[in-house]
């Protein structure tokens, strides 16, 4: 376990930073620890009066519905609500139709500006197109797209017609796109024709095309023109033009938003765990709707002068939930950005924060570490005297970056370290404005969340040691089941019976800070991105001269983890001489690459003779791991040999 993002010791009986004076007068949440108590007294009395601030077509006729049997929580039952509808057609029936949802920064600096009713009248034109081409609540829609205002047009207009959309990491691999649609079946795809990163053309619709070859549910391939507004689509395998779809339905006035219950599906977004198959984690539109609204609030403070700028992708869960779906829903502008963060300089994010008046600065442990190598004269060199807040998400923040990232800032933004999952929806653990700080903490739970470190046989573990994270009670944004994989599902709640096990560890200091200190399962964590080990190993034994592999999370500065490989060659693969190996080790490296991807590609591959096993024959990256480190190995009675 890695120990190199444990707080300072010292720093956690007193917390050290406190809130500015006008971030305490405006804050939502004045009183965390009396509207925690009230939460956890009455969670259904505290989640019912949050859900009526939303808009309802029918009422629910309970909060809650929770099976302790499968573990289904059924949040406001008897409910039927739309998430589009809120995020939209709410705001603009109150007079909000000209203030911008979407600012959007392309690759190379061009910028587009989308207000309320632009999003909404773009959405309802694709609800037009896409109820054209057959499409019916329930259909599955995989989304191979870069982040752009259509990939935030195309999940809406599913939401809004109860189509359950399947967003795919425009980063990854014909494989990866592959085995995802494979599971999830859509009734289309849509892609773009190119996407762009450091200025260079990412072929998106190739890759699509090869992905999509031999999944028969697929009817069509919507295209959007990124890069050439005339490209031309291939009509005759059902490839039909984005921008064309939107023409043809521009009259047609509004489309009524489908009415989603409590076990409608809202999406399924693919996340790594400790097998080989990514699993689908579905979500249902009241529940999660409800939880992203709220923690947004509450969390960033929103109000309506904000500019919010979240660094993610919509591809990951944070794209889900704090690009599109929390900050819509709470009426927010919205900045979002493609490309990289050091292109065309590693300014390139302060500029935008300058440029934009940006308020609310949402970004990961990862990106800070680098503008860290970078230095302080990118982001000194900006006016940033727009922000009043920050975030992080996605990994431990150690706190000489939490300080830095403090620090360049003006010196006293607090920033809200939000843990929480792909499965969870929304944060869990994570501060509020007016909370006080400890770097590298995300402090205590978000109302409502009841949170707990416990042993492996649930017993609560004492103050100051380390245990597992466990959900105690549901909430309203929990992932509903795993796509057609109820077992694994269950899983989750079973390993510690009765609780929601997260993989995650941490310990509870004597103040009741939370610091969250990594995986404990087969899960590693490389730049916030999730990567089953599993999933990697596989990817390298399909190489014709990998015989057998182990990869194991290594701790990184600038990452947090990098992955490194162990790989037992075939008989007769061996390479003779120095350049042979470093060309093998090359052309393994690519072959992870294409088959899952940029970001899956192992940092170091050892070549070897011998992995531990136990006498089952069930690698043992945890004693693999230890060697490497120089860390005690455990209990190693069940190694062979
Ligand atoms: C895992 C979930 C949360 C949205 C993005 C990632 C790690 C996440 C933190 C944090 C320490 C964190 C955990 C968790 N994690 N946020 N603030 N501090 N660790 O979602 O891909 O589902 O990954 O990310 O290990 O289990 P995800």
């Amino acid at each position: 376990m890695s120990t190199s993002h444990e707080p300072t010791p010292g720093m956690e009986k007193h917390p050290l930073f406190h809130p500015p004076e006008e971030t305490l007068r405006n804050a939502h949440v004045q009183d965390y620890v009396k509207v925690y108590q009230e939460s956890i007294d009455d969670p259904a009395g505290f989640w019912g009066r949050i859900a009526t601030e939303l808009e309802w077509f029918t009422p629910w006729t309970s909060v809650l519905d929770w099976d302790p049997q499968t573990y289904t929580g059924r949040w406001f039952p008897g409910g039927t609500t739309n998430i589009s509808h809120n995020a939209l057609d709410r705001h603009v029936a109150k007079g909000y139709g000209n203030k911008v949802a979407l600012i959007w920064s392309g690759d190379s600096g061009e910028e587009r500006v989308i207000t309320y009713s632009q999003l909404l009248d773009s959405v309802e034109r694709l609800c037009h197109g896409l109820h054209s081409l057959g499409l019916e609540k329930g259909d599955r829609v995989s989304i191979f797209l870069p982040p752009t205002p259509e990939q935030v047009i195309s999940m809406l207009a599913c939401a809004r017609m109860g189509l359950i959309h399947s967003v795919v990491f425009s980063g990854f691999s014909e494989a990866a796109l592959k085995s995802r649609m494979e599971d999830a079946q859509p009734k289309l795809l849509i892609t773009a024709d190119a996407g762009f990163r450091r200025g260079k053309e990412i072929p998106l619709l190739q890759t699509a095309r090869a992905a999509r070859t031999g999944i028969l549910s697929i009817r069509n391939t919507l295209v959007v023109r990124r890069k050439d507004p005339r490209f031309p689509v291939d009509a005759s395998s059902g490839e039909k033009a984005f921008d064309e779809l939107l023409e043809k339905n521009r009259k047609k006035g509004s489309f009524p938003p489908a009415p989603m219950g409590a076990d409608d599906p809202l999406f399924i977004l693919y996340t790594s765990g400790t097998t080989g198959k990514p699993k689908g984690i579905v979500h249902v539109q009241p529940g999660y709707m409800v939880g992203t609204y709220l923690t947004t609030r509450w969390v960033f403070d929103i109000r309506d002068s904000d500019v919010y700028f979240c660094v993610a992708d919509p591809g990951w869960i944070t794209g889900h939930s704090y690009i599109v779906y929390g900050p819509l829903l709470n009426r927010t502008t919205v900045l979002m950005a493609e490309g990289a963060p050091d292109w065309p300089d590693p300014g390139r994010w302060w500029k935008l924060i300058e440029k934009y008046r940006v308020t609310v600065f949402y970004s990961t442990p990862t990106a800070v570490r680098l503008q860290m190598r970078h230095g302080e004269k990118w982001p000194s060199g900006h006016d940033l005297s727009s922000l009043r807040l920050l975030g992080s998400v996605g990994e431990p923040i150690n706190p000489e970056a939490w300080m830095w990232f403090r620090n360049v800032t003006g010196g006293r933004l607090p920033i809200m370290d939000t843990w929480w999952q792909t499965e969870t929806g929304m944060h869990m653990i994570t501060p509020l404005p007016a909370t006080p700080l400890v770097p590298g903490s995300a402090t205590k739970p978000f109302p409502g969340v009841e949170v707990d470190i416990v042993d492996k046989n649930g017993n609560p573990v004492p103050d100051g040691e380390s245990g597992l994270v466990v959900i105690k009670k549901p909430w309203p944004a929990m992932f509903r089941t795993v796509f057609k994989d109820p077992d694994r599902y269950r899983q989750y709640w079973t390993e510690i019976p009765g609780m929601y096990f997260s993989g995650d560890s941490a310990r509870r200091d004597s103040s009741g800070f939370y610091h969250l200190i990594g995986r404990i399962d087969d899960v590693i964590k490389v730049a916030g991105h999730r990567l089953g080990t599993a999933e990697v190993e596989s990817a390298l034994v399909s190489h014709p001269a990998v015989a057998e592999a182990a990869v194991i999370g290594k701790p990184d500065s600038l990452k947090g983890e990098s992955l490194k490989a162990f790989v037992i060659l075939r008989q007769g693969k061996k390479p003779e001489t120095e350049e042979e190996l470093s060309s093998l080790r090359k052309d393994i490296r690519h072959h992870v690459r294409e088959e899952l991807g940029a970001i899956a590609q192992p940092d170091e591959i050892e070549i070897t003779d011998w992995l531990p096993k136990t006498r089952s024959g069930k690698i043992m990256r945890r004693v693999l791991r230890a060697r490497e480190l120089g860390l005690p190995e455990g209990d190693t009675s069940t190694l062979e040999d």
